[in-house]
């Protein structure tokens, strides 16, 4: 195969990216959310559109640029996220779902501020949908791609979440790790795939990482002559 078919193996593939975290409303001054800094996405993000897909990147709440070649849609909430990955799952070919999406939301959101009052108080809870395991309900065809950021047991929880949500492969890495983390700039992962495939990864840039992990998963599902 010649130089441009290798540099653009994504060509004419939709690879849709979700990334960040999700705000879930208490009141119309506050929310629930996580420290996702949305980096890893939207390095996956750019790595795809670089290697010539159409990139659609679903992103949380993040104050990061839009990485070149890429289309974003910014949405809040984990319901929100939901929707906008739906409307583009059927012609997905790849679904990269780095979002850390919220696994719980208030019950009830109070439309006026919440004031305070002696004593303690009590956030009633509700689950989200599990976006991931949704997708991985209804695949046909798609190639699902989940993270897993642990702090502990991660190969067996990688595992658990692959088989669970349907996914076809895992992308795990332990947060406690002082370069793999929320904020770091760089992780080290591994990845867990179908037949019990595992593939670890050096410690590298997040940029870095999303282009190997990409160059790795196309040759994976889609294996080129050399
Ligand atoms: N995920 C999702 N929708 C959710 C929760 C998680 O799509 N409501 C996706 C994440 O985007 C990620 C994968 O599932 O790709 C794993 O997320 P993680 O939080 O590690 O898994 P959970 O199943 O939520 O398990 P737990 O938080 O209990 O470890
Ligand atoms: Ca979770």
């Amino acid at each position: 195969k010649d130089y441009f078919s290798r540099e653009h193996k994504l060509a004419g593939k939709k690879v849709v990216v979700t990334a960040g975290p999700t705000r879930e409303r208490i009141d119309p001054v506050r929310f629930l959310t996580n420290f996702s800094s949305g980096k890893m996405g939207y390095a996956m993000a750019g790595a795809a559109a670089e290697m010539g897909a159409e990139t659609i990147l679903i992103s949380g709440p993040v104050s990061l640029p839009v990485p070149s070649g890429v289309t974003r849609i910014v949405v809040e909430s984990a319901e929100d996220m939901l929707q906008a990955v739906d409307a583009h799952y059927d012609t997905a070919n790849y679904v990269i779902k780095t979002a850390a999406v919220a696994d719980y939301r208030p019950k009830a959101v109070a439309d006026k501020k919440m004031k305070k009052q002696e004593g303690g108080s009590t956030i009633v809870l509700e689950r989200t949908v599990d976006i991931l395991q949704h997708l991985g309900q209804q695949k046909k065809g798609q190639v699902l791609i989940g993270f897993a950021a642990e702090t502990n047991d991660v190969g067996q929880y990688a595992k658990e979440k692959l088989e669970r949500k349907n996914a076809d492969y895992i992308i795990a890495n332990d947060v406690t790790e002082a370069q793999a983390g929320f904020e770091a700039d760089t992780n080290r992962v591994t990845v867990y795939g179908k037949n019990g495939f595992v593939q670890d990864f050096e410690l590298m840039s997040k940029q870095q990482l999303a282009r190997q992990l990409l160059e790795m998963i196309t040759d994976k599902e889609e294996p080129h002559d050399s």
